[in-house]
């Protein structure tokens, strides 16, 4: 199978079309359920040009808003987390219920003004096994029908039993392949088998495996889910890996680090955990940041995917090929 055309690494009006098609129909995970324990507590996050807040309501219940006010487009919280006990406007002050209904339009006047109608416009929300999703698509697929076999891949493993430990976020450009870890990745190369390195794919998602050396710490396995989430997992903790486009040529990769036991015992042994990980990732931001000089520099337009290693590139390509069209 042949790459996509190196354009589509850098052209504008492809990541427009991507923004929709991807960021516009996909479940996206947001953030962590622990995060919005109270009533009030609330998450927001820039999904591509899409601001939207995740509220725990004084019922309990997780809802979704686009974070933008009724009247005139003003933004009620700022990206992060926060708690607070109703939704005011930052521009004049208008005031929601945690459940979104408008409760107050601030010295607004004698005009009547169809209060019903002016609640904060609707996202939908799920909650996955303590990680929270939302996605843009009235019409969505329930979060669990669409992870289908990633979900499946994850029952094995106590996930609401890790502890979150921190986040680390880079800017880089992102792989998806064993075929370059003997050439890129040396001290990975020592911890796993990469000649036996296998990715299956299908439901929009891949599972990558390798068999690890004794003694190394990357056992268990690496899940990609379409279009940007990533869960490197095994019984003692999991890096939930996020990959944010920024624009046309560049990539914000978040990483929210759990572990099993956080205590000073297992401080080394984590800590060595994240220094691997970390390790890769600048190897990996090296390479792809100088492919991706290249893919802009117009003498190359198309390669092919080795049938052996690259059938989980050629899978994700083959879904943004589907979504975006062309
Ligand atoms: S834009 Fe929100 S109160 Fe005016």
């Amino acid at each position: 199978m042949q790459t996509l055309p190196a354009s589509w690494y850098h052209d504008p009006e492809i990541y427009e079309r991507e923004r929709v098609a991807l960021f516009g129909r996909e479940w996206l995970m947001v953030g962590r359920a622990r995060q919005l324990q109270s009533p009030g507590d609330y998450l927001a996050a820039d999904l591509r040009g899409w601001n939207v807040l995740v509220i725990a309501g004084h019922d309990g219940e997780v809802r979704a808003f686009h974070n933008v006010c009724r009247h005139r487009a003003g933004p009620l919280v700022d990206r992060g987390t926060g708690r607070c006990h109703t939704l005011v406007c930052r521009y004049h002050g208008w005031s929601y219920e945690l459940d979104g209904h408008l409760k107050r339009a601030r010295d607004f006047g004698d005009a009547e003004l169809p209060v019903d109608e002016l609640g904060l416009l609707p996202v939908s929300v799920a909650v996955w096994r303590g990680l929270v999703f939302v996605n843009l698509d009235a019409d969505a697929t329930p979060l669990l029908d669409a992870l289908g076999s990633f979900a499946a891949e994850c029952e094995p493993f106590a996930m609401e039993q890790l502890q979150f430990s921190h986040q680390v976020a880079h800017e880089v450009a992102a792989n998806m392949e064993g075929y370059h870890i003997p050439l890129v990745h040396p001290r990975l190369n020592k911890e796993v088998d990469a000649r036996r390195y296998r990715v299956v794919v299908g439901d929009r998602a891949c599972v990558h495996t390798a068999p690890a050396r004794d003694g190394s710490v990357t056992s268990g396995k690496w899940l990609w889910r379409f279009p940007n989430l990533a869960l490197n997992i095994s019984p003692d903790g999991m890096n939930v890996e996020r990959f944010v486009p920024l624009g046309p040529r560049r990539t914000r990769i978040v990483y929210d680090y759990f572990f099993r036991d956080l205590s000073p015992a297992a401080q080394a042994a984590n800590e060595e955990v994240v220094r691997l990980s970390l390790e890769v990732l600048d190897e990996d931001r090296a390479i792809c940041e100088a492919v991706q000089r290249n893919l802009e520099s117009g003498v190359y337009d198309r390669g092919w995917l080795s049938p052996r290693h690259e059938n989980g590139v050629a899978y994700l390509q083959s879904l943004v090929r589907e979504a975006v069209g062309g």
